[in-house]
């Protein structure tokens, strides 16, 4: 079967990267984007290429190629559903926040709402195929609804995970490590299967598209997520003893990377991981194996998120015992809110907590972030429920300077590796603070040595 038209729903920051990429490397494929959030799907299609509500390198090229031609962003969701041979799901799979599970789970209201939708609409035969995170056997959930409140066409369903990491979600797209596409053992199954390998091979190597079983493919993810998360909290454990021993936490990360075995990547001590996945999935695991009756396979993986908030914890604690035990009234200025460089993505980020727990010491804090607005930290904050908007709004100042927010504060803050703060004046950042004038660089990326140098008193993470 030859896939002509492809339906995604949720123009989120994997639906609208992942079908632009599609769209332009399968120019016969005609492919609907469409979202209920109607602002969002206007901001897709603003005439202004660069105004598309998701800032990621290279989008905007691949979007303004394709976009009109045989890409579509729309709030028509039946219409598109019912068009297309091939149905993404690339909803949000939040942890829920109510019920059974709240904290842990996945929150699959919106899944489940996709598949009544889909079983509705639709009055020929689809594949759908699960391009959100899920928990392993959802498909089992998504099927039962599809062939029970149907028309009596036929289903079926593939799980076709994303692995692209926000900040070089294009680049990832275009040269994937993998493609993993999961599916039923049925003959079937294994052409629905062929189906999405087909339209992948229009630019992916065949020999990285590996095909399993649909609970193999669910499970992958959120082992790749957990495997990735659990590297980040073994290297920031490792960093709270590098500060105690004199050892230096980059130094080690060489030397542990260099053996083939053990590899180079993703062993960056920091501030503490962050992203709208590495705790969610986490937690899902966790909470899957729970309900398995899995305990010890529940505690090892809980252990990456446990060390994970301590390293936050950590790190805003460092500040104000380095500031002599107190930052009330003092001013913090904080380069980056994003959860790391090249987004504008914020969920998660470890800013925001290091941010609510210097509040809590009556710091005023100070944010220069070259992609983030006021608004969305404002909300951001907020969302944590901490204190009132009002308070939040009294002790949080948003400047679109990064020296004016270094103006004046006693203690700078980076909570984002963005290239750009390495190119900073550094000497007039450090004539114009308070003195003693203190880095805490929660990513490792300034010049420790030069900025000594210079006069401050420089603070890395593990070192
Ligand atoms: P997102 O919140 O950016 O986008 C989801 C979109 O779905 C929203 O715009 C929402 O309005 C829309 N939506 C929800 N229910 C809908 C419905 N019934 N009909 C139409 N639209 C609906 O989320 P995201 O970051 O794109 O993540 C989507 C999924 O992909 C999640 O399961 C996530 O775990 C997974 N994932 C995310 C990333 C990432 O880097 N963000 C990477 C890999 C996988
Ligand atoms: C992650 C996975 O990498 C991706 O495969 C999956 O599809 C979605 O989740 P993402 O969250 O977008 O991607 O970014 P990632 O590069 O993984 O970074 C996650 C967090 O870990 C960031 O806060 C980052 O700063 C932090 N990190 C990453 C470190 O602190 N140190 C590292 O060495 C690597």
């Amino acid at each position: 079967m030859k896939i002509k038209k492809i339906c995604c729903i949720g123009a989120g920051y994997v639906g609208g990267p992942t079908m632009s990429v599609i769209a332009q490397k399968c120019p016969e494929i005609q492919v609907t984007v469409v979202d209920l959030n109607e602002a969002r799907i206007a901001s897709w299609n603003d005439a202004d290429v660069k105004n598309i509500p998701i800032y990621e390198p290279g989008l905007s090229e691949v979007v303004s190629e394709a976009r009109g031609r045989n890409l579509f962003f729309s709030t028509d969701v039946e219409k598109a559903i019912d068009e297309a041979d091939m149905i993404f799901i690339s909803v949000n799979t939040p942890t829920k926040t109510y019920g059974a599970g709240k904290g842990m789970a996945a929150d699959l209201k919106y899944i489940e709402l996709c598949a009544r939708q889909i079983a509705r609409v639709s009055k020929s035969d689809k594949i759908v195929v699960e391009k959100s995170t899920l928990p392993v056997r959802t498909a089992e959930a998504i099927k039962s609804i599809l062939d029970n409140t149907g028309n009596g066409v036929r289903f079926q369903i593939l799980s076709n995970p994303e692995f692209l990491a926000e900040g070089t979600a294009v680049e990832d797209l275009l040269n994937p490590d993998r493609i993993l596409i999961g599916g039923d053992t049925t003959d079937e199954g294994q052409k629905a299967i062929e189906a999405l390998v087909e339209v992948y091979a229009n630019w992916v190597p065949k020999d990285k598209i590996l095909t399993t079983n649909l609970w193999s493919s669910e499970l992958s993810k959120l082992t790749a997520n957990a495997f990735l998360a659990q590297r980040v909290s073994s290297i920031n454990a490792l960093s709270e003893l590098c500060e105690k021993t004199g050892a230096d936490v980059s130094e080690v990360a060489k030397a542990i990377g260099m053996d083939s075995r053990i590899g180079s990547k993703f062993l960056k001590a920091s501030v503490g991981f962050g992203g709208s996945c590495f705790q969610k999935d986490i937690l899902n695991l966790v909470y899957i194996a729970k309900a398995y009756g899995l305990h010890e396979v529940a505690d090892y993986w809980e252990q990456v998120i446990i060390m994970n908030d301590h390293q936050k914890r950590r790190f805003a604690n460092k500040i104000v015992s380095t500031l002599y035990n107190t930052v009330s009234g003092k001013k913090i200025a904080f380069l980056g809110w994003a959860f790391k460089k090249d987004t504008n993505d914020t969920r998660e980020s470890a800013a925001i907590y290091v941010a609510n727990d210097l509040i809590n010491e009556q710091a005023s804090i100070c944010v220069f972030d070259p992609k983030v607005s006021e608004t969305q930290i404002l909300s951001d904050l907020n969302y944590l429920n901490s204190r009132n908007p009002d308070e939040n709004r009294n002790s949080i100042s948003v400047l679109d300077n990064p020296y004016e927010a270094c103006k004046d504060s006693h203690a700078i803050a980076v909570l984002t590796e963005w290239d750009e703060f390495k190119t900073y004046d550094w000497e007039k950042i450090y004539n114009e603070m308070q003195k003693p004038a203190f880095v805490f660089d929660g990513r490792n990326v300034l010049d420790g040595k030069k900025l000594t140098e210079i006069g401050f008193i420089y603070k890395g993470i593990g070192a």
